[in-house]
């Protein structure tokens, strides 16, 4: 079990500065994670460098950005891309016979999800090359990117990868029944995860999410030997999610979004980094709060415990910037709610006798119970309806705070980390953008 090691102080101003690079590993998508820290980096004259995950032809194959889609990412990113085809994981991975896992998925039905088989022996071929493919390509990033990078300079290197549903058209209507069923439609989370349905989302997210990262430590061996044979510090930071702290009924409290079933991925994302540590690398995933993104747009409720953001901004001092995000909140609720309103609404979710299983951190990652999700989706939708617009709701507010105090933790914690886990919770996320 990792321990848990909140970051509780801010880290001093780190060095990185100009000539400096920061290397995005992993897509930006406008709203995601990575946008903070890539945009603290810039602010402090970082140069970046970025990555793609390349596209898939119509035939299948994987391949690099063409011009057009080049041009259109290193617009987003404001950067070079190193243009190579960073994709992980195996379900568009063709085993010897010529099927891919996602072929062998062809035509069954949502409501076979429990008694349809996969062979595991061919799905263990099929994931091997996946990882030959993307070692491969890791490889020819890494020789790409040194050519980049001057001498002298330092480096950080940033693990955005996440994800790995398998692109089979049985997965989306059987996960919105895992993560938004309830009643009739209700899943569970623990018998879905246990049918070879489950075990291929199980190994492919491990591939996507953990190993990626271990492929890119080892991979990147060149550019960490040269740039530190000259001096440079070379560092590695991913994200990682294992619950976090909000403010329930006035108290800081660890809590998670159920069922994250990505959990198990990023419990070995952890040992990843704890095993480059004990190597005498510095590597550390911050475990961060649940906002909104391209990614978590399917675990509707995964927003519930960010409202709570809102006091803890008032706890840790107020001021002008938490007056202007609770501004920038109150013009996005309807005329006849509060942020007090939504704030009490948030609390009795999150407060919940219901929760107390929930919130045992030795036994995490949980698995969902009719009653919670029932608790979870309807509290959701109360809160959404506070809004003017339900497709403007405060929490794309109160996620870009969370990721902007987040980039900048993780960029100064980086310059001198000595842990392989950090959590950075509402708390200390209140503490940084109040200073600004
Ligand atoms: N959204 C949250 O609530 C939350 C909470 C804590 C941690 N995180 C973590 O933050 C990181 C960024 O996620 P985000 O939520 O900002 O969403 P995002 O959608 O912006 O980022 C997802 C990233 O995963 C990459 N990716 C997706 N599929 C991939 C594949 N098959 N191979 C390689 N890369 C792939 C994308 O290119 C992108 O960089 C992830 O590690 C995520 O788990 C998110």
């Amino acid at each position: 079990m990792t321990p848990y090691n909140p970051l509780r102080q801010l880290p001093e101003r780190a060095g990185y500065g100009k000539g400096d690079v920061l290397v995005l590993v992993g897509e930006l998508f406008g709203r995601g994670y990575a946008n903070g820290i890539v945009e603290e980096a810039r602010n402090r004259g970082m140069t970046i460098i970025g990555s793609s995950v390349g596209r898939r032809d119509s035939d299948g194959s994987l391949r690099p950005l063409n011009p057009e889609e080049l041009a259109a990412a290193e617009s987003l990113l404001g950067a070079k891309i190193v243009n190579v085809a960073l994709e992980a994981g195996f379900d568009l991975e063709q085993a010897a016979d010529g099927l891919t896992p996602a072929d062998r998925l062809k035509g069954v039905k949502p409501d076979d999800w429990d008694s349809f088989r996969l062979d595991g022996a061919l799905l263990a071929e099929s994931r091997q090359k996946g990882v030959e493919r993307f070692t491969a390509n890791m490889g020819r990033f890494a020789r790409e990117l040194d050519a980049m990078i001057p001498p002298g300079a330092n480096v950080l290197f940033v693990h955005a990868m996440a994800g790995g549903v398998p692109r089979a058209r049985v997965y989306m209507p059987l996960l919105n029944r895992v993560f938004k069923g309830q009643g009739d439609r209700f899943i569970s989370s623990e018998a879905f995860w246990q049918s070879d349905l489950g075990v291929l989302c199980r190994d492919n997210f491990a591939e996507v999410t953990a190993e990626t990262f271990r492929h890119l430590v080892k991979e990147t061996e060149g550019v960490r030997q040269r740039v530190s044979g000259a001096g440079g510090r070379v560092a590695y930071a991913a994200y990682g999610y294992h619950g976090c702290e909000v403010l329930v009924d006035g108290d800081y409290i660890w809590q998670s979004y159920t069922p994250y079933l990505t959990g198990w991925a990023k419990i070995l994302l952890e040992q990843h980094a704890a095993a480059a540590c004990a190597e005498g690398i510095t590597a550390a995933v911050f475990n961060s709060p649940e906002i909104q993104t391209n990614s978590s747009a399917l675990f509707l409720g995964v927003e519930l415990s960010l409202y709570p953001l809102l006091a803890a901004l008032d706890r840790e001092g107020g001021g002008p910037v938490a007056e202007s995000i609770k501004e920038e909140c109150r013009q996005l609720l309807r005329d006849d709610v509060s942020l007090e309103t939504l704030l009490a609404e948030a609390n009795a979710y999150l407060s919940s006798p219901l929760h107390a299983p929930f919130r045992e951190y030795a036994t995490w990652p949980h698995h969902n119970t009719r009653e919670q999700m029932e608790l979870m989706l309807n509290s959701s939708a109360r809160l959404m309806e506070m809004s003017r617009n339900p497709k403007e709701i405060v929490c794309a507010a109160l996620s870009r705070a969370v990721f902007t105090g987040v980039g900048w933790l993780m960029l100064d914690t980086m310059w001198s980390s000595s842990e392989p886990v950090y959590w950075v919770s509402h708390d200390v996320i209140a503490k940084r953008l109040l200073t600004r």
